[in-house]
């Protein structure tokens, strides 16, 4: 969002104490490095994957690709014929090499205030090893996917690596997903193994989590896609408040007491993970991988409505996760490092699991929410572990804004040294506010614009070199080539406004959709051959400073969560009341959009507001609870062109009550327009 006028328009300049101690400590530094970057990436790249360990260097052609469409197949290759293990090196590297193996990696922080771990990076290590050996013994292979679908636990980080270790591929499914999204996901990617836990809370509310995994597992069967192997975390455990942490002290998190709650069990398919974990040998020989290799499979919408199974490799991702990591948040050893996503997103996978232990740095990794069991949560937690990197999203940020200043005020939070926002375009009230009231104005704020497909940061400032503007994710990192093209494909200069995309790959860029590569190149290359599309609007402005302006397809984004409204759509109609369905986004004061559902109904059925709660429950189940519709408003028609194609613009102005339509000629039927603003009010009583 760019603002017009008043004070977001000032620039932001970090604190002279912070730029010199940082790794790039102007912006004349930057410039010269990006130059570099840009203009020989290979050696750029070459010098950074020297600091990883190979098993065999890569020394073949280091980058390979072709992002033109219209020359033949998209593909993108760095470091083909290096041979690698990222387990190894985000593990392995920094307790041998680096003898770290005593370094705390993740103060694990759970739902309740008072439980609490602390895992160490032999710790860590010791339990991916044993994971690695359960899953060889599970008959998985390098190749094979393993389905993870579990809470903000340690053993999901473990999971992962272990995974990644023997060459197997995750895919994790966040755990906030029903179980016919899991159940899409499995299949989809054709995974053999299921690794959950029996459940979790979130605030006051336990969510049985592998009764969700039972009913996904069924789904499966019933579509001839049999799984026959769920290793099962038991994780609900006793909570009760104490005045001491729990666990803090005991000997490690796989070993904790748990209560003995009733979990669904079928004995032909279901394993305990602690019981498998106990008889299994703490020494493990990774398995050595192509720099190509797949490492994960992670579901992102899609605007057919069926998700897209977006596919990274290993050597690019692990090379642009860490560097990333190290430059965009200056990470010091001493810092400690709070990123609020789940794992179940990308943000989790680069800026929990991998860049961060590929630096060897301590995190906090948070099973709660950011208000329970009250709204100061955050800022005690950032007190207690003295957190000097905060990462969070702007639908948190405009959350825990509407409680005030008090809340944050009752904490010091004079630990903190750098914030950082994605997820969405932040407005620059928020940014204020957070930059004022929670970083007390010594902390540059890093508004990181990336995607699941780019893998990791691709336009974000440096804290200690760029200049902040507040609402713009200001420069491209190290490699990555912005530029900003208008409806028929030319490149704009200067200030400009179109749509982003990117004229060549860095190291991370997704490698293919899971088992449908043409649909990779359609989605991201066919728009404007030569350019990966991001799918964004933006604009640039005089400084050269990049400001994304949003979606431009079918995509809405609710709280950082990007949805298809193809995927809600397809959910809606398949109620038997509904004969169709449309879903435009909608203005939300703490999630930035949220859902505007149109429905029409079969012949002979009536809306009600039990129908209303019945498409409620109905969207939750298909997708996530994430997906459940704010409005849904009853349409007697949806405004249609000629040829038959709903117009959504239209829908959205009937959605915000604006009666300023833009050009209607290719309305069908205008009657329908006046139906709908009269059903609009109807519903709002007004
Ligand atoms: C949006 C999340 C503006 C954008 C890492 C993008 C942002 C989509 C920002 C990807 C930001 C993410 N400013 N918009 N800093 N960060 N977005 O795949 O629309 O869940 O295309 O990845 O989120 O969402 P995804």
């Amino acid at each position: 969002m760019i603002p017009e006028s008043g004070a977001s328009q000032q620039v932001f300049i970090a604190p002279s104490e912070l730029s010199s101690k940082a790794h790039i400590p102007n912006l004349e530094t930057y410039k010269e490095l990006y130059a570099k970057s840009v203009e020989n990436p290979e050696e750029f790249w070459k010098g950074l994957a020297k600091e990883f360990y190979w098993e065999k260097q890569p020394t073949g052609q280091f980058l390979d690709y072709n992002f033109d469409v219209t020359k033949g197949k998209i593909y993108i290759e760095w470091m083909k014929g290096g041979i690698t293990n990222i387990c190894y090196n985000v593990l392995d590297r920094n307790v041998k090499e680096k003898k770290l193996g005593d370094k705390i990696a993740f103060y694990w922080e759970g739902n309740k205030p008072g439980t609490s771990l602390k895992v160490t990076y032999n710790e860590l290590l010791q339990n991916v090893c044993k994971c690695a050996n359960v899953l060889r013994e599970q008959g998985v292979k390098k190749g094979d996917r393993v389905s993870i679908y579990m809470p903000m636990i340690v053993e999901l980080v473990v999971a992962m690596l272990a995974c990644a270790r023997i060459g197997a591929v995750h895919s994790v499914v966040f755990a906030g997903f029903s179980a016919d999204s899991l159940c899409d996901r499995i299949i989809d990617s054709h995974c053999s193994l299921l690794i959950t836990a029996d459940g979790f809370c979130r605030g006051d509310k336990q969510i049985n989590l592998k009764q969700l995994a039972d009913e996904a597992l069924n789904k499966c069967k019933e579509k001839n896609f049999p799984v026959t192997k769920c290793i099962v975390v038991k994780h609900l455990w006793k909570t009760e408040p104490s005045s001491n942490d729990v666990c803090a002290e005991g000997p490690s998190p796989l070993k904790r007491i748990c209560q003995n709650l009733q979990t669904p069990w079928n004995a032909a398919i279901d394993m305990w993970w602690h019981e498998l974990m106990e008889d299994a040998s703490d020494q493990c020989e990774p398995e050595w991988c192509d720099a190509e290799d797949d490492l994960f499979i992670l579901y992102t919408s899609g605007s057919t409505g069926k998700p897209k199974g977006v596919v990274h490799s290993i050597g690019g991702y692990m090379i642009f996760t860490a560097t990333t990591f190290k430059y965009v948040f200056d990470y010091h050893p001493d810092d400690v490092y709070w990123c609020t996503a789940d794992i179940g997103w990308i943000t989790g996978h680069s800026y929990i699991t991998y860049g961060p232990l590929a630096n060897a740095a301590t995190s906090v990794l948070f099973e709660g929410l950011p208000i329970y069991p009250d709204e100061s949560r955050m800022w005690q937690i950032i007190d207690k572990y003295k957190v000097s990197k905060f990462y969070t999203a702007p639908t948190a940020i405009r959350l825990l804004m509407k409680y005030g200043d008090e809340p944050v005020k009752r904490h010091s939070r004079k630990s903190l040294k750098i914030l950082g926002t994605v997820g969405e375009p932040i407005n620059p009230e928020a940014w204020l506010w957070y930059y004022r009231v929670v970083g007390e104005e010594r902390c540059p704020i890093v508004d990181t614009f990336w995607q699941t497909e780019t893998g990791g940061h691709v336009m974000t400032p440096l804290p200690g070199a760029t200049p902040l503007k507040p609402g713009s994710a200001t420069l491209p990192f190290f490699g990555v080539v912005p530029s900003i093209l208008n409806e028929s494909g030319e490149e704009l200069e200067g200030e400009a406004e179109g749509y982003l995309v990117f004229k060549q790959p860095w190291p991370s860029i997704m490698r293919s959709v899971y088992g449908n590569h043409p649909r990779f190149e359609k989605t991201y290359f066919r728009k404007f051959p030569g350019y990966y599309v991001t799918g964004d609007g933006c604009k640039r402005d005089k400084d050269g400073y990049y400001w994304i302006t949003g979606r431009v397809d079918d995509m809405l984004n609710v709280s950082g969560h990007l949805l298809s409204t193809a995927e809600v759509e397809s959910a809606l109609v398949e109620h038997r009341a509904v004969a169709e369905a449309a879903v435009v986004s909608h203005p939300h004061a703490v999630k930035g959009e949220c859902l505007y559902c149109f429905v029409t109904l079969k012949e002979g059925r009536k809306f009600s507001k039990t129908l209303e709660e019945e498409l409620r429950k109905q969207v939750r189940e298909k997708i996530s609870p994430i997906a459940t519709p704010d409005f849904i408003q009853y349409a007697p028609a949806l405004p249609k062109t000629r040829s038959g194609k709903i117009m959504r613009r239209v829908l959205r102005k009937i959605a915000r009550n604006e009666k300023d339509l833009g050009d209607t000629s290719t309305l069908a039927d205008p009657a329908v327009v006046d139906q709908l603003f009269t059903s609009r009010c109807q519903m709002f009583n007004v």
